[in-house]
């Protein structure tokens, strides 16, 4: 029986549980998977955050006699050897960051790493002594470095990783009322198990971003040519049907008017923002949404400033184009404003807050897109089983 105390921690080992470490090699599981920039010798590291989170636990491993080897992927190569995809430029960060820490070539390049072959496995921890999982971002994925190493060596979780499990599981178990979730983003298909398990949790759940047009269509609106799952339409009336869950759906959005410039077109000085326009939840034919109304981001705002918990996942708009970024800018800064515990989780929506220089206002930004979504659905991981199997696990 897993202690509530712990959740999802229950019967993971921790850093302590490895013993000795001196002169131990260590091979760390991270994720590196960074954005990258051209630079003028080549690409380098455009965002440091991941590599900044694990320093902890690499430093923490160093000060206790241990060498310490990194592993990581970065993009999705597929089991190819791609030169876009090599480890190089994030080597050059972490030794300027970490130095004497060695990093591995990206695992993607062979095809065992995500096909969790034990072939792959073996090889990878052929010479180490003891592992450890840093890489929350990746935990949902059941890949060879993932989930192999416990198998055969004394391992643990991370700092950043254990940290991640304790405020996102927390969430689940005990959140200070009213706990109000906003999420958005594209496809509604990735967000309806989170959606469903934090409806039966959280007292508000603002629904923003494309997906949006799903719940809408689902309670009769025209919504014109915006995007629109019709595989997903009967789930998305089934959640609504659930009373127990405030859902707050758009009112208004800002619309892209038929033939306006399409969404990262640059503007050709003729037209600019006079092809979009702020219209209600019934949207004319032709007309796409792309970003929520004036009106619906002050509602959200409203939930968010009476939050005691915050969760924040997914734009709420299309807001890489400025046309389309007031709505997601709206509750990025009465989420930074909130008094309430707040925690931000997934890439698009950690950036738009780093974008408005507002991480810092924010309780808990997670490393992690899917592998956060998929902690709330399910209430963990498949790294944490890994780690609860390891020969060193203590007992649940
Ligand atoms: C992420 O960026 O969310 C993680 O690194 C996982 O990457 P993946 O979706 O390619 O597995």
């Amino acid at each position: 029986m897993r202690s509530k105390a712990r959740g999802a921690l229950s019967g993971v080992p921790v850093l302590a549980d490895l013993g000795d470490l001196s002169a131990k090699r260590v091979l760390v599981r991270t994720d590196f998977n960074v954005p990258l920039a051209s630079g003028p010798g080549g690409p380098v590291v455009a965002d440091d955050f991941r590599i900044r989170a694990a320093l902890a636990t690499l430093r923490w491993l160093q000060d206790r006699g241990a060498a310490v080897t990194a592993c990581s992927h970065l993009g999705r190569p597929d089991g190819n050897v791609e030169d876009r995809w090599s480890m190089a430029p994030v080597a050059e960060r972490l030794e300027a960051l970490c130095p004497g820490v060695e990093l591995m070539d990206n695992l993607r390049f062979d095809p065992g790493e995500k096909a969790n072959s034990p072939a792959f496995v073996e090889r990878l921890i052929s010479g180490f002594d003891a592992y450890v999982n840093e890489a929350f971002g990746v935990a949902h994925r059941a890949h060879a470095s993932v989930v192999g190493p416990p198998g055969h060596l004394p391992s643990a979780a991370g700092l950043r990783l254990a940290k991640e499990v304790e405020v996102l599981g927390g969430l689940l178990h005990s959140p200070a009322r009213p706990f109000v979730v906003v999420l958005g983003g594209s496809k509604v298909s990735d967000k309806l198990g989170v959606l469903r398990a934090l409806a039966a949790k959280a007292d508000v759940v603002a629904v923003g971003g494309a997906m949006a047009f799903t719940f809408l269509t689902a309670l009769g609106y025209d919504v014109g040519a915006s995007i629109v799952d019709f595989d997903h339409v009967e789930e998305c009336r089934k959640l609504l049907a659930m009373k127990a869950t405030k859902l707050l759906l758009p009112v208004d959005v800002v619309a892209l008017e038929p033939g306006g410039r399409g969404l990262g077109v640059p503007p050709s000085g003729v037209r600019g923002i006079e092809d979009t326009k702020v219209l209600g939840a019934h949207i004319p034919d032709g007309w796409q949404g792309l970003d929520i109304g004036p009106e619906t981001a002050a509602a959200f705002a409203a939930a968010i400033a009476g939050a005691k918990t915050l969760f924040w996942n997914g734009p709420v708009g299309a807001f890489e184009d400025q046309r389309f970024a007031a709505g997601t800018e709206a509750v990025a800064q009465a989420v930074a404003a909130c008094d309430g515990c707040t925690v931000v989780g997934g890439g698009d929506s950690v950036r738009a807050v780093d974008h408005l220089g507002l991480a810092e206002r924010i309780d808990f930004v997670s490393t992690g897109g899917g592998a956060s979504l998929s902690l709330l659905e399910h209430g963990d991981l498949p790294a944490l089983a890994a780690l609860r199997s390891a020969p060193n696990a203590p007992a649940a």
